[in-house]
């Protein structure tokens, strides 16, 4: 079967944004195929139960498919949806997720208004002389020009600093490049995630920061072990602060480099206002906010609320999220550097309302069993992974009633959807 052509028609589409295609009864998941599409698919794996394809020819083509504007789309393992029209991207992302959630309403996708050079954070991988993305399931680096979903002036920033650091001698002491741009203020932080922290990078910051007034904070990350973690834990800001100013909803914060930030800031607000009307906070609601990053949830519901408290696990967002409230004149907030995973039931009492907004891996057991413990009368559930989302609804739901689905588009291109829902106690 392997290498054999097979004409198919696509029927569906996966969650990982493969086009789901049949011939006979045979199941081949295809790249860059859309829903409703015919092609003659080439058989490159096979699996016990599906096989793998790739497009040879497109005999009918969807009307959704537009041409891709990304020379490197289909390389880097980034935009899964380049080839679809954004409105139908939309479509299509709900539909998955009307699949994720069979027993919950899922509403229309919160769309982004301009779905373009959103990203305000980028990492790149320097290795073998090349600076860029990598390609799927692999560490090959795809170079790029311009990536058409991170911010102008990190591509413009990258650009540049291939030509200052490949090739030469002192390419081999940086690992990765990262770029932080707080949308609202302007501000701009360069990274160098280096494998020796005595590397002499002043040049390149002065060339840098001459170039771009931007730049406010140059910081070098010592990162010496052999793992896929990014960032270590040694420091040295090469030029200016150690964190960018952002501004959103009348609110400023700052961000370090180690602290996390949600990457698209005009979504991020719609994303606070829907959590917000969820919440249904009042002068009189003391709010958990577990999860917490540098505070921004916390700092945005506490104008509404009695008192809010932000739980975080990163000691510089903790440390961002404190300073932050000082910088906003907010006094009805406070942080905890902890594990929220478990040991929360002091934190839990006589708590209102709370707010979950996990990483991908979603919400602990023992976390679970304290809310139900502790009868906490709402909860509102941010997540940026539909599965475990619904994996932990599922153990949730005994105790409480689920509300509707709100997706909001926060990245808009890949396959990636924002959720956000309420639950009630019984
Ligand atoms: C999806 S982010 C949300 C941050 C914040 N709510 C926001 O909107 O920017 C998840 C946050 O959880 C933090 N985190 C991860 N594991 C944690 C844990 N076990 N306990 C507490 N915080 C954790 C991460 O450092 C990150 O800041």
């Amino acid at each position: 079967m392997k290498n054999q052509f097979l004409r198919c028609t696509c029927v569906d589409m996966s969650v990982e944004g493969l086009g789901i295609a049949r011939a006979d009864k045979l199941v081949i998941f295809v790249k860059g195929m859309i829903k409703g599409e015919e092609a003659d698919v080439k058989i490159i794996a096979e699996k016990k139960n599906y096989s793998i394809g790739i497009i040879d020819k497109l005999i009918k083509e969807s009307p959704y498919r537009i041409k891709s504007a990304c020379p490197i789309a289909y390389k880097c393992g980034g935009c899964d949806y380049r080839h679809i029209d954004y409105s139908y991207q939309l479509q299509l992302k709900k539909e998955v997720l009307i699949n994720t959630f069979p027993e919950y309403k899922v509403n229309d996708i919160l769309p982004c208004e301009d779905p373009f050079y959103y990203r305000n954070k980028v990492q790149i991988p320097v290795a073998d002389h090349k600076m860029g993305f990598y390609r799927k399931f692999s560490n090959d680096i795809v170079e790029f020009n311009d990536c058409l979903i991170e911010s102008k002036i990190a591509n413009e920033m990258i650009r540049d600093l291939k030509s200052l650091l490949l090739n030469t001698a002192k390419e081999k002491y940086i690992r990765h490049i990262l770029i932080k741009h707080g949308k609202g203020s302007g501000e701009v932080m360069l990274g160098f995630i280096v494998n020796d922290l005595s590397v002499d990078l002043n040049d390149i910051c002065e060339e840098m920061v001459s170039k771009y007034p931007q730049i406010v904070s140059v910081i070098l990350n010592l990162n010496d072990k052999k793992t896929n973690v990014i960032l270590g834990d040694e420091e040295k800001v090469l030029y200016g602060r150690d964190f960018i100013y952002d501004d959103f909803a009348g609110i400023r914060v700052k961000v370090s480099l180690k602290s996390f930030y949600q990457v698209n800031h005009d979504q991020m607000i719609r994303l606070y206002e829907v959590a917000r009307d969820l919440a249904e906070i009042d002068e009189n609601k003391d709010v958990l906010d577990l999860y917490c990053g540098i505070g921004t949830i916390s700092l945005y519901l506490s104008k509404y609320a009695k008192h809010v408290t932000g739980v975080e696990i990163v000691e510089s967002a903790v440390r961002n999220a404190k300073d932050n409230a000082k910088l906003n004149g907010i006094e009805n907030c406070d942080f905890v550097l902890a594990d929220a995973t478990k040991g929360m039931d002091p934190y839990l009492k006589e708590k209102d309302v709370v707010i979950l907004d996990p990483p991908r891996k979603g919400v602990s057991k023992d976390l679970i069993a304290s809310l139900k413990n502790n009868r906490i009368r709402k909860i509102v559930y941010v997540s940026c992974n539909p599965a475990t989302l619904a994996r932990d609804l599922e153990l949730l739901k005994d105790t409480y009633r689920i509300g509707e689905i709100y997706p909001v588009d926060m990245f808009p291109y890949t396959i990636h959807t924002e959720c956000v829902t309420v639950l009630d106690l019984k």
